[in-house]
């Protein structure tokens, strides 16, 4: 084993995270739920809901064989909803592609939608022992330190690179056990030690193997490449509530911002929306100070304006009407299901 690997993987046994809950029982099943979870959401964040999802859907052929309602709706809250579509439709895939069983190479997990190198990489690493390299935002920054990597990592070309390297640093003697200790190593060390702002080398067990500290300039890396500009969008929500408390719901495009799921019917202006709601135009209307929600690589200005005691008939063409407690069973955007949290339930049964 290479001498860099025996030190990640001695330090992840003193020092590292050994109690999350995908970490307990590693199946392939479990291992591939967390690794999408894990993509885009914090570890805290993903506690709260892995438990929740594996209750519903225990192993892959219930979750093949659910709606993407209720996956949808189990994920609501997590953001990016495409993750939970793929979830869905590579439970399918492996059900009709591979009978049932999850694949056992990373090669061939690569094929699952919404499996990318990375997360392939952990699941056959941490399953089946392959001698196959993560490269996560996390172990990007890990190893663009220690190697002093000057790539731009906004190229395709250059995450190549990187990925070479560190397939060269990976264990090479007994890789069952090593495999996975050394991957759980390298993402405990990115999410423990080697921050972004103020990494803690004191701490590092490759602190003398990194070039970065050696330079005296872990901060340059990973290199800094020009950001992607963000954009700003305002968008006006209609809160319509009948007299018993029932708010109304459209579903959104299959493309776009927040496929799939249910929202309060959205507008591109505030004329728009009161040009939609001419019909309840004299119902009370209240509208709330804007607020934010941030995207990937958008701001979203969320204006809600509120009518009361409208009358069903009249908004029909808008959306759906659901009392407030059926409506927290949909898959919502988290900024939508905060709003609608505010609100008293008042329906009547
Ligand atoms: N981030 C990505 N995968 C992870 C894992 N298995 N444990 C903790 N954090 C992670």
């Amino acid at each position: 084993m290479t001498h860099f690997a025996s030190r990640v993987v001695t330090w992840q046994a003193q020092f590292g995270r050994h109690h999350l809950p995908w970490q307990i029982h590693r199946s392939p099943y479990t291992v591939w739920l967390s690794e999408v979870m894990l993509q885009q959401t914090q570890v805290a964040t993903v506690l709260n809901f892995y438990p929740k999802f594996l209750t519903k859907f225990q192993n892959v052929q219930t979750l093949a064989a659910a709606s993407i309602e209720d996956v949808l709706a189990l994920w609501s809250g997590m953001g990016y909803y495409s993750r939970a579509r793929n979830l869905h439709r590579a439970a399918q895939q492996v059900m009709q592609n591979f009978g049932g069983e999850f694949p056992k190479s990373a090669a061939e997990l690569v094929q699952l939608a919404g499996v990318g190198r990375s997360t392939a990489a952990a699941i056959a690493a941490f399953c089946y022992g392959e001698r196959v390299s993560i490269l996560d935002g996390n172990v990007r920054r890990v190893l663009s330190r220690v190697l002093a990597f000057e790539g731009d990592l906004t190229k395709a070309s250059e995450v190549n690179g990187l990925w070479e390297q560190a397939t060269a640093l990976l264990p090479t003697r007994n890789l069952k056990t090593t495999m996975p200790a050394y991957t759980q190593g390298l993402m405990d060390m990115g999410a423990t030690l080697c921050h972004v702002r103020e990494p803690e080398c004191i701490r590092c067990p490759v602190a003398l193997a990194c070039r970065a500290h050696a330079g005296q300039n872990v901060n340059a890396y990973p290199l800094k490449t020009r950001a992607r500009k963000r954009s700003t969008e305002s968008v006006w929500l209609l809160l319509a509530q009948t007299k018993s408390g029932e708010v109304l719901l459209a579903q959104k495009p299959l493309r776009g911002v927040w496929a799939g799921l249910y929202s309060l019917p959205a507008f591109a202006s505030e004329d728009e929306l009161l040009n939609a709601t001419s019909p309840v135009a004299q119902s009370k209307l209240r509208i709330a100070p804007a607020f934010k929600h941030v995207l990937t690589h958008k701001d979203l200005w969320l204006h809600v304006v509120q009518f009361d005691a409208v009358t069903r008939s009249k908004l029909a063409s808008l959306g759906g009407w659901y009392s407030v407690s059926s409506a927290m069973q949909l898959g919502l955007p988290a900024p939508i299901r905060k709003i609608l949290n505010t609100m008293q339930p008042k329906e009547t049964t």
